[in-house]
C-alpha cells in the first residue's frame, strides 16, 4: 500500500505530476489526426498481465483522455498488445493471495464504492472518445472485460488469439461485468457455455458468434481496417460520439450498482475462503507465478488437472 499512503502528497503535486499515479511506462502512445494509438507493453510480465504496473498507467491514461470532456483533441483511441502471443493474459492473481503486499489500493480512492480494477473498466466505458481493440493475442479473464468495455473488437484468425472468461476454474465468477456484458454479445445460452465450462473461443467462432465485429487474415488486413475505421471515426465531432456512447451504453451496458456489486460479492468473498486461497496457489504454482508456459498458452486444458 505504498502508493497509496502517498496519494494525499501527489493529489498535491498534480498540477506539476500531471497524473494521479505513479509511471512505469507500460503503455506506448501516439496521436495524430484524432486518433491516438496505445500499445500494451507491459514488460513487468511475460504474458501482459494486468498488474499494478499497468493498472496504475491506465489510471493516468484514462484520466488524460477524460480530462478535456469533449473538447479532447482525441476522438478515437485504438487498443492493441506489444507481445505477440497476449492481449491482456488475466488480472495479477498475486493480488488476490492473502499477504500479497501490493501498492495498488484495493478500492478507486476517489470513489471508494468501486475497486480500483473495476472502476478502470467502467471508466473505459465512460470515455467520450470511441474505443476499438485490436486482437492478435490471448485475453482471458480481466483481458476480456477490457476488450467488452471497448466500444469495438477487431482480431486476427490466429491461434494465438483465445477469449475466455478463466474465472469459474478458480471457483470465482467474472466480476467487473464479465458475464453481463457477454450475453449482450453473444446471447443467455452461449454465454453460459463458455463462462461456465471456462473454456477458450478462437477468432473465428468469435466472429460468428458476435464476440468480436470482424476477423482478419492478416495483420495488415487487420490493422489497415481498423486504423481507416478509426480514422473516419475521428473526423466527426467528439460530442456525437460521446451521447451516441451514452445512448448505446444505457441499453447494453449493467447498471453501475449492479456491476459493481459483481465483483465485490462474489469474487471477494470466494478468493478469501481457504479453499478459494488454495485454488490460486495451486494456480500461481502451476504457472510458475505466471510466467510464459503451458498453462498461460493453453489455461483451458491445463487448468482441469488442477483437479484431477
Ligand atoms: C474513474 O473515473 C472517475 C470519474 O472521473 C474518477 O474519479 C476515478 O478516479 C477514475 N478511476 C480510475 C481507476 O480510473
Ligand atoms: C487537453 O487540453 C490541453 C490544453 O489545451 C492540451 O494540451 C491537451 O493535449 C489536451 N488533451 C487531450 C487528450 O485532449
Ligand atoms: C516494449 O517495451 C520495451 C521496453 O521499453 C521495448 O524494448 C520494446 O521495443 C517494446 N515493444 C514494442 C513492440 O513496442
Ligand atoms: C510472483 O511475481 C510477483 C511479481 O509479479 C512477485 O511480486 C512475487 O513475489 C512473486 N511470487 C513468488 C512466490 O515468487
Amino acid at each position: 500500500m505504498l502508493f497509496y499512503r502517498l496519494l494525499p502528497l501527489l493529489a498535491s503535486t498534480v498540477a506539476v505530476l500531471a497524473a494521479r499515479y505513479p509511471s512505469f511506462g507500460t503503455l506506448q502512445t501516439q496521436t495524430s489526426n484524432g486518433v491516438m494509438h496505445v500499445v500494451i507493453n507491459n514488460t513487468f510480465s511475460e504474458i501482459n498481465v494486468l498488474d499494478y504496473h499497468l493498472a496504475f498507467d491506465l489510471a493516468n491514461l484514462l484520466e488524460r483522455l477524460q480530462g478535456n470532456g469533449t473538447d479532447s483533441d482525441v476522438h478515437a483511441v485504438v487498443f492493441s498488445s506489444a507481445n505477440p502471443k497476449f492481449f491482456i493474459a488475466h488480472v495479477d492473481i498475486n493480488l488476490f493471495v492473502t499477504g500479497f503486499e501490493s501498492p495498488l489500493p484495493k478500492f478507486d480512492p476517489f470513489n471508494p464504492d468501486i475497486l480500483f480494477f473495476d472502476a478502470l473498466m467502467w471508466n473505459i466505458t465512460t470515455l467520450p472518445q470511441a474505443t476499438i481493440a485490436v486482437i492478435e493475442g490471448r485475453a482471458r479473464g480481466i483481458g476480456n472485460e477490457f476488450l467488452m468495455a471497448c466500444d469495438m473488437r477487431f482480431a486476427l484468425s490466429s491461434p494465438n488469439v483465445l477469449l475466455s472468461q478463466t474465472e469459474n476454474s478458480v471457483g470465482a465468477n467474472p466480476g467487473a461485468g464479465g458475464a453481463m456484458y457477454l450475453s449482450n454479445l453473444i446471447g443467455h445460452g452461449r454465454t453460459f457455455e463458455y463462462v461456465l465450462s471456462a473454456t477458450d473461443v478462437n477468432a473465428d467462432t468469435a466472429a460468428q458468434i458476435g464476440w468480436v465485429n470482424r476477423v482478419f487474415d492478416t495483420p495488415h488486413e487487420l490493422h489497415d481496417y481498423v486504423d481507416n475505421l478509426a480514422a473516419r471515426i475521428a473526423l466527426f465531432p467528439l460530442p456525437g460520439i460521446a451521447g451516441t456512447k451514452q445512448g448505446v451504453n444505457a441499453i447494453s451496458r449493467p447498471p453501475r450498482d449492479v456491476f459493481v456489486r459483481d465483483s465485490q460479492d462474489v469474487i471477494i468473498s470466494v478468493t478469501s475462503t481457504a479453499e478459494g486461497q488454495e485454488l490460486l496457489d495451486a494456480v500461481l504454482k502451476a504457472t510458475n507465478n505466471q510466467s510464459l508456459g503451458a498453462f498461460e498458452l493453453d489455461w483451458p486444458t491445463e487448468v482441469v488437472k488442477l483437479y484431477q
